[in-house]
């Protein structure tokens, strides 16, 4: 059954690309997607090159988003990065609680929800990040692990802050391997956290949140992905950094 949901198509560039990078790559891909008005385009380039990569997309329907926040506005948090400050320097969205933030710098779904609501004061779209691991997995402990992120990161949110935030599932098994979730696999995670999200927000509200898909996704596999109901965009990473990649990803149609 179709939707009426606006597919948003993400970019994470990780840590990747100067500010100098960032020019270069937005002058190829803007021209590629100028009539892609299907879907919202968004990239999430490291912190210092968010300047650079609002001014590149000034005018156009591409949007910036931030990979990562810290939840208080301002203060002694040497090496952070607040949210008011983002969106004052032109960012819109900002990813939150990815599996590489939670692998390697500590975050939890407290913190999860504790950025997702510092995001959304600061007027930010949050994507926050699920997904279970190869050993969660193979362990039958999948729809265990994305009901305890959802549990404990986004359902303590309030329906009017929850009504702002799209999900991003990515299994981590498929994050930079090059094994992407088969299309039917990916839709049954998506399934089984929109249907936590009903149980929580209600019908309507589960029938607005935009999950995206992440985890290898190549211009070869999209389409693919995307014919599925329930997958409402994709969280891109490798795949983002071309210009040519990235367009014909957005451009799966
Ligand atoms: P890859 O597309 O490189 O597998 O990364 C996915 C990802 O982590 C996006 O956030």
């Amino acid at each position: 059954m179709a939707n009426n949901r606006t597919p948003i198509m993400a970019g994470n560039w990780k840590m990747f690309k100067t500010p100098a990078e960032t020019i270069a790559f937005f002058e190829k891909f803007l021209p590629l997607v100028e009539r892609s008005t299907h879907c919202e385009i968004v990239i999430c380039p490291p912190f210092v090159n968010i300047p650079a990569a609002v001014q590149a997309v000034a005018g156009t329907r591409v949007e910036i988003g931030a990979q990562n926040l810290f939840w208080e506005k301002q203060g002694a948090y040497t090496g952070e990065v607040a949210g008011p400050m983002l969106a004052a320097a032109g960012a819109r969205w900002v990813i939150i609680g990815h599996s590489e933030r939670r692998q390697y710098f500590g975050e939890t779904d407290q913190t999860v929800f504790k950025k997702t609501v510092a995001a959304l004061e600061a007027g930010l779209k949050p994507i926050v990040c699920v997904g279970e691991t190869l050993e969660e997995r193979e362990a039958g402990q999948t729809e265990a692990v994305l009901a305890r992120q959802f549990d404990n990161g986004l359902a303590p949110l309030s329906p009017e802050q929850f009504s702002r935030v799209s999900v991003a599932y990515e299994p981590v098994w498929a994050i930079g391997t090059g094994r992407t979730a088969t299309p039917e696999l990916a839709a049954e995670a998506h399934r089984f956290l929109r249907e936590r999200v009903r149980e929580r927000y209600g019908e309507e509200v589960a029938a607005q949140v935009r999950i995206l898909y992440g985890g290898s996704v190549r211009p070869d596999n999209v389409r693919g992905l995307m014919a599925q109901d329930e997958i409402d965009g994709t969280l891109v990473g490798g795949a983002s950094l071309d210009p040519d990649s990235f367009a014909a990803i957005v451009n799966y149609l």
